[in-house]
């Protein structure tokens, strides 16, 4: 199991010759095991934040640290043996099983002339029935809901066997069983994770930590508890919330107040 830690890390875009900085000074840490949370508005820089740490996008400057080593002193494929990444969107792959998706994970573990193992087509079995499809490795992914296009996604992570696993927004396209399924599979792993949730009532059940980001900078910190507060939701979010426990969990409860 992995640890990573962002260090001061900033990231621009050129607009016009003027660099327009949409990370600034992000400090992050993931610990061994540990699941953390990030979450922000639309647009806060979630998703950029999430891209460079799975060294995606270089960084203008700060440092990414994958168990104490430079992320971008190593190459692509050494993360890639150590990080597996979910997004929000799917792959555009036609003709391709579940099976072929989920067996793509081994590509980073592979020579260029190496076949497909017994080990391998252990590994995609398994984590297909972790996911609930086990009975679908066959099935055209291109015709898959949305819902298992997620999972075949995550099976492929799991068939990496990274040491930290990045998912942004993992819960979007399913429904509230396979949210909660899934979640509570995810942790079940125990493996250190960081994820975008868009649902803070979800981040707030799974989450070890959070970290809120707001115009691309870490605002907050802490356990959910801490961080999930009235006045942190109406700055951040603009939106009025009540706050209780959940009434069977030791976590906070967000409570949406509307206009009548
Ligand atoms: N490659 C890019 N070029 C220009 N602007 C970008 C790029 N990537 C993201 N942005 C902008 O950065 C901001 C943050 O985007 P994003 O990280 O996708 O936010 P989130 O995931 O929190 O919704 C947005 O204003 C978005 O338009
Ligand atoms: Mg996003």
């Amino acid at each position: 199991m992995s640890t990573l830690n962002i260090e001061g890390l900033s990231w621009a875009v050129d607009t016009r010759r003027q660099p327009r900085w949409l990370l600034r000074d992000i400090g992050l840490q993931v610990r061994q095991g540990e699941f953390v949370g990030l979450i922000g508005p639309n647009g806060s820089g979630k998703t950029s934040l999430l891209r460079c740490a799975y060294r995606s996008t270089e960084p203008a400057g700060g440092r990414l640290l994958l168990d104490d080593e430079d992320l971008w002193q190593r190459s692509p494929r050494w993360s890639a043996q150590r990080i597996a990444v979910v997004l929000q969107e799917f792959p555009q792959e036609f003709g391709l099983s579940a099976g072929d998706i989920a067996a793509m994970g081994r590509t980073p573990h592979k020579g260029l002339f190496d076949g497909d193992t017994s080990e391998d087509a252990a590994l995609v079995a398994q984590a297909l029935a972790q996911v609930g499809l086990a009975s679908r490795a066959d099935h055209p992914f291109a015709t898959m809901s949305g819902g298992e296009k997620q999972r075949v996604l995550l099976a492929r992570a799991l068939v990496q066997q990274p040491g930290l696993l990045i998912l942004d927004e993992p819960t979007n396209h399913l429904d509230p069983r396979y949210q909660l399924e899934l979640l509570q599979h995810l942790r079940g792993l125990g493996l250190s994770t960081l994820a975008s949730f868009h649902d803070l009532n979800l981040a707030a059940a799974f989450c070890d930590r959070l970290y809120v980001i707001d115009g691309g900078r870490i605002i907050a910190s802490g356990t959910p508890a801490e961080v999930l507060t009235a006045d942190l939701l109406q700055q951040v979010f603009g939106v009025t919330a009540l706050i209780d426990r959940h009434p069977l969990h030791d976590y906070p409860r967000i409570t949406w107040i509307t206009q009548p």
